[in-house]
């Protein structure tokens, strides 16, 4: 995307953003509150159209297209919501069926095989028949991440993943973004406060500030950088990397691209 322009009431949250993401990379986005990125995300989304600039995924430019083009274009991404956005009145089950339900023609056989498969790989299949409310922070985001992955999307965006959850549980989440990566080859956005979660996940780490990428980098450069607006960021994340476990190695964006192609071909 370039040149992004989002404007409320005359003043501009994004003003002039430009990002490039490459399939089967993990962009972390992190910003101050107020920055934009959850306007970042909804322009991603095609849930709202930016004022100027090029949104393009794959050959769809996102700002120009008409709306089914929108709409063809969305479904090539799925949303993981901050506050789980799950519907209080339907079971888990009926939950994560809801999108493939609302949106595609599949019938209930094809439907219940891969509701269930999506619950089974999130470890939440024994929770199919609860309600929402009846489950704990953690589940609820397994959950969410289930009903955004069995659309088969090939861009998941993240809205702070681990924000309320307790470290441990953060972790998990943090190795189920990455499985969702390892096994279903997609690209990932993740916004996130979370700087632990940051450096452990990110291919590359994106600052928001005054409307554009401040910072575009490599986590351990981004957290040891003594650029103005990242430098109080890291600090007050109380993320010491001298004392953090070292990034686990995991396939490269080119390798998860590769065998993204290779099975494309079968
Ligand atoms: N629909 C809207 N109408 C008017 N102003 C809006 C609207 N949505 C967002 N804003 C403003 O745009 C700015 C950016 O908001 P946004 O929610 O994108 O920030 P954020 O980076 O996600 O913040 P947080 O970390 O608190 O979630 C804020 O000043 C907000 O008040
Ligand atoms: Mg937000």
């Amino acid at each position: 995307m370039s040149g992004l322009v989002k404007r409320y009431d005359g003043r501009a949250v994004l003003d002039g953003l430009d990002l490039r993401v490459m399939r089967g990379e993990t962009v972390v986005v992190i910003g101050g509150s107020g920055s934009g990125k959850s306007t970042f995300a909804r322009l991603l989304l095609g849930l709202e159209r930016p004022d100027a600039g090029v949104i393009r995924v794959g050959d769809t430019d996102l700002a120009s297209a008409s709306d089914d083009d929108v709409a063809a274009a969305r479904r090539r991404f799925a949303m993981v919501f901050q506050s789980h956005a799950l519907l209080d009145s339907l079971t888990v089950y009926d939950n994560v069926a809801f999108p493939l339900r609302e949106e595609t023609s599949l019938d209930e056989r094809t439907i219940r095989r891969r509701v269930t498969a999506m619950l089974t790989e999130l470890g939440v299949e024994a929770a199919a028949e609860r309600l929402p409310a009846e489950l704990s922070g953690g589940m609820a985001k397994r959950v969410g991440i289930a009903r955004a992955m069995v659309t088969e999307p090939e861009i998941l965006v993240y809205d702070e993943p681990t924000s309320g959850l307790d470290p441990v549980t953060s972790r998990t989440v943090d190795g189920l973004i990455e499985r969702m990566r390892e096994r279903h080859l997609v690209t990932s956005i993740v916004i996130t406060h979370d700087m632990v979660s940051a450096y452990h996940l990110a291919d590359r780490v994106v600052m928001l500030a005054r409307g554009k990428i401040a910072i575009d980098d490599a986590p351990e450069r981004v957290f040891c950088s003594s650029n103005a607006d990242i430098e109080p960021f890291a600090r007050s994340s109380g993320l010491d990397l001298t004392h953090l476990a070292p990034r686990p190695t995991r396939r490269s964006a080119a390798d998860i691209r590769r065998e993204w192609a290779s099975r494309a071909q079968r």
